[in-house]
């Protein structure tokens, strides 16, 4: 259903850019790249416009949203960083990582956008085009994944148009993105904890804090820390099938390696993360190939095994979650 709004898309540029700034300034929402996946954006501070993007992405409104900023500088106005939180954002700022902090006091993130908690998840992206429309808007941006809840998330405009045309303001087109899977959330509210795996492998996270992460999602999916960690999320419509050593009469296939499976024969559909076995090449192949895959009128996607060391863990969280059974 749409809500009957001109969607507008633009190519990435200052053009692009200025008419992103403006768009958040007037309460708009604008969807734009991040290197992890498309976010869908608003003025953190304005609350209207945050009511209005939980309901163009028909996302449960308890489930807070990441703000965005340019800076750690602007990160502190915003959250409180202890140690752990302060190297994390050294080490790897900007880039696919979101810290989960205390609040700062006087935080200008609406209520809404927190879902009412104590903490908040900032992250400050890499992309260009992200980097440009924050420098230029100044406060922060709250964006969760451009798509509709429930939905893969987008790695190109084209994929933020099907869900969301109608919906919101503006598209601003930067290509695909180059990370491919969200980013990996670590609570810093004591203890660092891994509250969703991504773009960030969590060895170079440890490396960093100099002991391990703990990872609370891997132990009981159903309890999640991080609220939007439920389990049917990620989900294309067509069956998923994991762990595949054969491929089924009518079954798609969404491959890793080089290794051929047994069943394959000229009819079946055919797409490999990687050929060569890259699992940074598999990441940002990962959603795309899904929403492909999803409209091949298969009977089911056959995905067959992948390492789960490095950024196997993120690729790996999501397809489990996008073969759980529908809720
Ligand atoms: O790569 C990404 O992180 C993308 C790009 C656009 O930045 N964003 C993204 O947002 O994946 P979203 O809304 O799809 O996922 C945000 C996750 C949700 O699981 C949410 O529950 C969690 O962050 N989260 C947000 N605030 C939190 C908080 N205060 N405590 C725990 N989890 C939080
Ligand atoms: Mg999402």
């Amino acid at each position: 259903m749409k809500l009957g709004l001109a969607t507008r898309i633009v190519a990435a540029g200052e053009d692009g850019a200025a008419k992103a700034v403006k768009c958040l300034q007037d309460g708009g929402l604008v969807a734009f790249p991040t290197e992890t996946v498309y976010g869908l954006g608003c003025d953190a501070a304005n609350a209207a416009a945050v009511a209005r993007l939980y309901q163009a992405k028909g996302r449960p409104s308890f489930n807070p949203l990441i703000a965005h900023v340019a800076d750690l500088a602007a990160a502190e106005r915003i959250g409180r960083f202890d140690g752990d939180a302060r190297r994390l954002a050294a080490a790897f700022w900007p880039g696919p990582l979101t810290v989960v902090v205390p609040k700062a006091d006087n935080c200008p993130v609406a209520d809404l956008a927190t879902a009412g908690l104590d903490s908040v998840a900032i992250r400050v992206p890499a992309h260009p085009v992200a980097q440009t429309i924050l420098r230029g808007f100044g406060g922060a941006v709250v964006a969760p994944s451009a798509n509709r809840s429930g939905h893969v998330s987008p790695t190109a405009a084209a994929h933020v148009h099907v869900d969301l045309d109608g919906r919101v303001e503006l598209i601003v087109d930067g290509g695909p993105v180059s990370v491919g899977v969200e980013s990996s959330i670590v609570g810093c509210l004591g203890a660092p904890l891994l509250l969703r795996p991504g773009g960030l492998p969590r060895e170079a996270i440890e490396a960093v804090l100099g002991r391990a992460l703990a990872h609370p999602v891997a132990s009981d999916p159903t309890r999640p820390l991080a609220p939007g960690m439920l389990a049917s999320h990620y989900a294309p419509r067509t069956k998923v099938r994991l762990e595949a050593s054969r491929v089924e009469p009518g079954e798609a296939l969404l491959a890793f390696g080089e290794a051929a499976l047994p069943g394959v024969d000229a009819s079946t559909v055919v797409m490999n993360l990687s050929q060569q076995g890259d699992l940074t090449e598999a990441a940002a192949n990962l959603f795309g190939f899904l929403r492909a895959l999803d409209v091949k009128g298969a009977t089911g996607i056959a995905v067959m095994p992948v390492p789960r060391h490095g950024l196997g863990e993120a690729i790996n969280d999501r397809l489990r979650r996008a073969a759980m059974p529908r809720g």
